[in-house]
């Protein structure tokens, strides 16, 4: 058997996440109309002989249980919420679980292990099989990025025969490779034994540093949390030239989101994916009463768009939102219970939970995900009123805009 983690952090990392993580924990925010946390969780769908999937966080137990137990009876899977009492980082939140995890110990030869905020076409059945053939500890999943953007992630070198991992830095200073880790894995049970291994020599350091005369000199060490183990530079760069782990390259897409601008990119990647995983969840443009749909579009059943109405490409509009006359929408997540008025326009943007858009307003970015107000962000219950412009800004929670701003924060 296998069984998948899914690693979703906590309300403490989702900083730059503002202002949409004040009203939802991140891995819950929709993309393409879905959690962002169902999209590894759907491709786990795929993996032969899956048992159980793992998420484990440190935020509240309740946020978590509505979405866990209607995902386990949609997937035929058990799907469980394990909440940590504090953060143990990413090799050591799995380890604090072990038991849990390796519940059907015997019958269980490999575990996956998803990071939660990364976007792509999660080719886990193609690693099983890669992983099978080389053997080995783990197999980690490695895109080619441009030689600029590499230093955000781990950098690596594998074989290009073997493909085995024989270097890894994380975001290192200096330009090692442009090869990097995806953030997604899959590992043998040995993984718990080399994460224990860490953490038993760490705190054997530890007391050794306790007994000698130098223990002030070192207490800054001595005093770091033993507990808290990293699976990148604590696990993958020691073990990296051992033949112990290996790559699998994708040549998909990937993406990490770390902020709402990306989001809104990962959103139209995943739209797009559904044409060949799941078109029923694309709107058709073909529909005699309907608005006029171009592209990849996602609406809940439930929100009400006027026939004259013209969306896309890349529009996910959610639960009892109302769209009125003659709007138009590019590019852009419209959450639950927003209006938004006749005539009023919205590009590159993310418009959050019960905002009102007003007439003839426009709501709009540049539309470039790596700038910090590439994207237009209004927070959750704000209100644009009529004929008000809003260009490259982010608007925080329950504001009202009565005249246009641009390149603005407003507090
Ligand atoms: N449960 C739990 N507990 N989850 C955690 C913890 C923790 O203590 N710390 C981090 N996570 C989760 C995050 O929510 C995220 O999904 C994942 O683990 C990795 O987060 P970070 O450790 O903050 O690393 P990162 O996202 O900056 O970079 C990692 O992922 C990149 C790919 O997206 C690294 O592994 C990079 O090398 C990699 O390129």
């Amino acid at each position: 058997k296998v069984v998948a983690v899914i690693m979703v952090g906590g309300p403490t990392k989702g900083t730059r996440f503002r202002p949409l993580s004040l009203n939802i924990p991140k891995p819950l925010f929709p993309l393409a109309g879905q959690p962002m946390v169902h999209h590894p969780i759907s491709a786990c769908k795929r993996i032969p002989n899956l048992g159980q999937i793992f998420l484990i966080g440190f935020y509240e137990e309740r946020e978590f249980a509505l979405y866990v137990s209607s995902i386990s009876n949609e997937l035929k899977v058990p799907v469980r919420y394990l909440r940590e009492d504090k953060p143990h980082g990413s090799a050591g939140g799995l380890y604090n679980f072990r038991d849990l995890i390796m519940e059907d110990s015997p019958v269980i030869s490999h575990i996956f292990l998803l990071n939660c905020d990364v976007c792509c076409s999660f080719p886990l059945p193609e690693m099983l099989e890669a992983h099978r053939k080389h053997g080995g500890m783990g197999t980690l999943l490695v895109i080619k990025v441009s030689a600029e953007s590499a230093n955000q992630f781990g950098e690596l070198v594998a074989d290009p025969v073997t493909n085995e991992l024989l270097h890894y830095t994380e975001k290192p200073e200096t330009f090692v490779s442009d090869r990097i880790n995806c953030g997604v894995y899959i590992f043998t049970p040995d993984i718990f034994n080399a994460i224990e291994g860490v953490s038993t020599q760490w705190k054997d350091r530890a007391d050794l540093r306790r007994l000698s005369s130098f223990e002030s000199l070192h207490s800054a060490t001595r005093n770091a949390p033993t507990h808290f183990v990293r699976l990148d530079q604590d696990i993958l760069s020691p073990l990296a030239g051992k033949k112990q782990l290996y790559t699998y390259e994708t040549l998909d897409f990937w993406e990490q989101i770390k902020t709402p601008g990306m989001s809104l990119k990962c959103s139209g990647l995943y739209l797009s994916q559904f044409r060949f995983t799941t078109p029923h969840l694309l709107v058709s443009g073909d529909g005699t009463k309907s608005a006029s749909i171009i592209g990849d579009v996602y609406v809940h059943p439930s929100a009400k768009i006027h026939p004259s109405a013209k969306i896309g490409p890349n529009v996910s509009i959610s639960a009892n939102a109302r769209i009125g006359a003659g709007v138009r929408l590019i590019s852009c997540i419209i959450l639950d219970n927003v209006e938004i008025k006749d005539n009023a326009v919205v590009i590159h943007a993310i418009v959050g939970w019960k905002s009102s858009i007003g007439r003839w307003s426009r709501v709009q970015a540049s539309g470039n995900y790596n700038s910090k107000l590439g994207t237009t962000i209004l927070g959750e219950a704000v209100t644009v009123e009529d004929e008000v412009v809003v260009i490259n800004s982010v608007v925080l929670p329950h504001k009202t805009l009565n005249v246009s701003v641009r390149e603005e924060i407003i507090l």
